[in-house]
């Protein structure tokens, strides 16, 4: 069976780029792998936390797993933090990947860049090793299949990197995973800035679509979406980002084919409505599960307890095999 591993960060709130790209597919094909989804506390501490938010973030967000679908008697679901061998492993990454590899990530750039000129002096050294943190979660469940959004492509490139170097210097040891990266939706745009990804920063409260907001402030979102002003529907996101984004966004929601979708429609405001009301309906099930679910915080730490177990099981057993191929001494 497949091994399958994602991650999401308990961070800020999770939006319909999150959902869509990530954890709807998560959800959709959970029966066919042996499947490990993570919420990643570890990497949310590389920008400071306030540490209460940073708790109550993480149990909304191993509620949201639940709530979206995910099946806690089918795949395993786990904070991060609670399996203690990502960090160890990672260490032995960053002994892997070189300075160089970590410098070229886009994301560490554009998180340094936005701190002003002197960026790179005052973000945490946590950023910057932050992909083989990420390598670590992968390869420590000996993952075949990482199903994710766009924005990650890079950082499973140097994944496979990271674990073709360490299989060629100390022989066949870590699994090479591929990135598994939905067809339509795997770059949600931002609904005012369509050129943008739609993003947990709150600089765009009005782009951004919050899978947990009142449904009557999703519909007013999408109303106000920025198109452009010639009114033909076309699935063209170089000429079209604003239609093309909420064309996609239908077509995730309603399993249906973006550029088929586009003929039938002849003006924007029925496809706003159209994109608003199916999304409003995948999400009041996951919106209504949630509040359920948070409000049964012993049913939840069942579950989150049950995972960690699960997890550490496998993810030890990886270390061990790591350790053991790098030539550390074995305790008697
Ligand atoms: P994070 O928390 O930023 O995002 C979680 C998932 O959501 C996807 N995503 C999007 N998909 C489509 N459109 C968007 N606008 C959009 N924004 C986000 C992301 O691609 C991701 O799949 N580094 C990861 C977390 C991570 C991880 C891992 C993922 C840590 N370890 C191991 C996979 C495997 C991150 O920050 O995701």
């Amino acid at each position: 069976m497949t091994r399958v591993l994602s991650g999401i960060q308990p961070t800020g709130d999770i939006h319909l780029g999150n959902y869509l790209g990530a954890l709807r597919q998560w959800a959709l094909d959970q029966h066919e792998h042996d499947s490990f989804y993570c919420a990643v506390d570890l990497h949310a501490v590389t920008v400071q936390q306030d540490p209460q938010e940073l708790r109550s973030k993480t149990l909304e967000t191993m509620a949201t797993l639940v709530a979206v679908g995910l099946d806690p008697e089918v795949c395993t679901l786990f904070v991060q933090s609670h399996v203690p061998y990502h960090t160890e492993l990672s260490w032995l990454l960053e002994c892997t990947v070189s300075f160089g590899e970590l410098r070229r990530m886009t994301q560490f750039k554009d998180k340094s860049t936005k701190q002003g000129d002197a960026g790179q002096e005052h973000v945490s050294a946590g950023l910057f090793t932050y992909p083989a943190l990420m390598a670590a979660d992968i390869l420590i469940y000996d993952a075949d299949r990482v199903p994710v959004g766009d924005d990650q492509r890079q950082h499973l490139e140097l994944t496979r990197d990271i674990a073709e170097r360490f299989n060629s210097r100390y022989g066949d040891t870590l699994v090479l995973p591929s990135a598994a990266i939905p067809k339509i939706a795997a770059r949600v745009m931002d609904l005012q800035e369509p050129t943008n990804k739609m993003s947990k920063s709150t600089d765009s409260a009005a782009g951004s679509v919050g899978i947990f907001e009142d449904t009557s402030s999703i519909a007013k979102k999408f109303k106000r979406a920025v198109t452009d002003s010639d009114n033909e529907v076309l699935f063209d996101f170089d000429a079209k980002p604003g239609v093309s984004n909420l064309l996609s966004i239908l077509g995730a929601a309603t399993d249906r084919d973006p550029e088929i979708l586009a003929n039938d429609y002849d003006q924007y405001g029925p496809l706003k409505t159209d994109a608003a009301d199916a999304v409003i309906n995948v999400l009041e099930p996951v919106q209504q599960r949630r509040a359920e679910l948070l409000s049964d915080p012993a049913e939840l730490g069942r579950i989150i307890a049950r995972g960690a177990e699960k997890a550490s099981e496998v993810a030890s057993q990886t270390v061990h095999r790591a350790k053991s191929a790098m030539g550390f001494l074995p305790l008697k």
